[in-house]
């Protein structure tokens, strides 16, 4: 689904003191700077190390949580073909985190490590998934607005200066495209349909909107880490353009269906051709963030279920794929 520009701590780094530690920064910077791309066994300076292992599994923790709002809906969509296409769209959820888990893992964390830090708490996930899915139209309104900010964000990460996360991020971004549309579908059909219906697809954008917004992440001005990120060309686009990218192209689609942008504050400004749009709530992005969000808890304890529940697969698989290697050695 998704990642965003949390910029948490990677904790001290050692700066390049010795003139040898130096030139091998220099070189590195100059590869990136010319656009070549860095593979697991080049070298990297640590901090570049750490701001990929940070962000990239953060990534996956995103995807392998927000799988749970949506299938809170797999035994409640309307029809067998809403049923068909959400469940595809949360096995691809599941198959985003595997390829992020196993970027991650070139980096030097083990999955298992990073699967413990999300368990025990400690490593952060996108804030979205921590907003309730109420009606059936949350699960339109999600896939229009949160996997159409996440296309936002991954579009210029294909492009990332780290070679195994840019190439996981090309088939991540071919099916958010069609996590979109069918989520922009869904919204279609209830924006077309009864008073009620057209009460709930409103109701679910004014509560995902500014969330939505939120996915960006903090405001340019405060994202402290965002310079280092670009120099290293880890990200390409700042979180504020990023945002207002965002806010350009789903106005209209809005309109489209009918539907009113819970915010007085938004009117297309011409002369800087984009729309203006109000402050963000960012006393409620931090809460959020730091744990205190409508479902934190909840979707934690749901992630420990089910690591606990699926321990015989993995040992399964375990006992295995040993089976086979004694096999293959006789
Ligand atoms: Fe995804
Ligand atoms: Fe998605």
């Amino acid at each position: 689904m998704y990642t965003q520009g949390l910029d948490g701590q990677i904790g001290p780094v050692r700066e390049a003191e010795t003139a040898e530690e130096k030139a091998r920064e220099a070189a590195f910077q100059a590869k990136i700077d010319a656009e070549i791309r860095i593979e697991p066994s080049d070298w990297m300076p640590e901090g570049y190390r750490r701001t990929l292992i940070r962000q990239i599994s953060q990534h996956a923790h995103s995807e392998i949580v927000g799988m749970l709002p949506e299938g809170n809906w797999v035994t409640r969509a309307p029809t067998l073909r809403r049923k068909a296409i959400l469940l595809a769209k949360i096995q691809d959820e599941a198959g985003h985190g595997l390829y992020l888990y196993s970027a991650c893992e070139t980096l030097g964390p083990t999955r298992a490590e990073l699967v413990e830090q999300l368990l025990a708490g400690r490593a952060k996930y996108s804030s979205i998934f921590n907003y309730p899915t109420l009606t059936w139209a949350d699960i339109g309104a999600i896939g229009w607005l949160v996997d159409g900010a996440a296309i936002m964000n991954q579009v210029p990460l294909q492009r990332c200066s780290y070679g195994p996360y840019a190439r996981a991020m090309v088939r991540i971004c071919k099916e958010e495209s069609f996590h979109q549309r069918q989520g922009y579908e869904i919204m279609m059909a209830l924006a077309n349909g009864t008073a009620e219906q057209r009460r709930m697809a409103q109701d679910a954008l004014d509560r995902w909107w500014w969330p939505a917004l939120m996915m960006f992440g903090p405001p340019d001005k405060d994202s402290v880490h965002s310079a280092q990120s670009m120099k290293w060309k880890i990200k390409r686009v700042s979180n504020d353009e990023l945002r207002q990218r965002f806010v350009d192209v789903t106005v209209p689609q809005a309109e489209r269906l009918g539907l009113t942008i819970p915010d007085p504050h938004l009117r297309w400004n011409s002369e800087r051709g984009h729309y203006d749009f109000g402050e963000i709530d960012w006393e409620e992005f931090h809460r959020v963030i730091a744990g205190n969000g409508p479902c934190n808890r909840e979707r934690l304890e749901q992630r420990r279920r089910a690591h606990a529940e699926g321990a015989w697969v993995r040992e399964a698989a375990a006992a295995y794929a040993e089976k086979r290697a004694r096999r293959r050695a006789a």
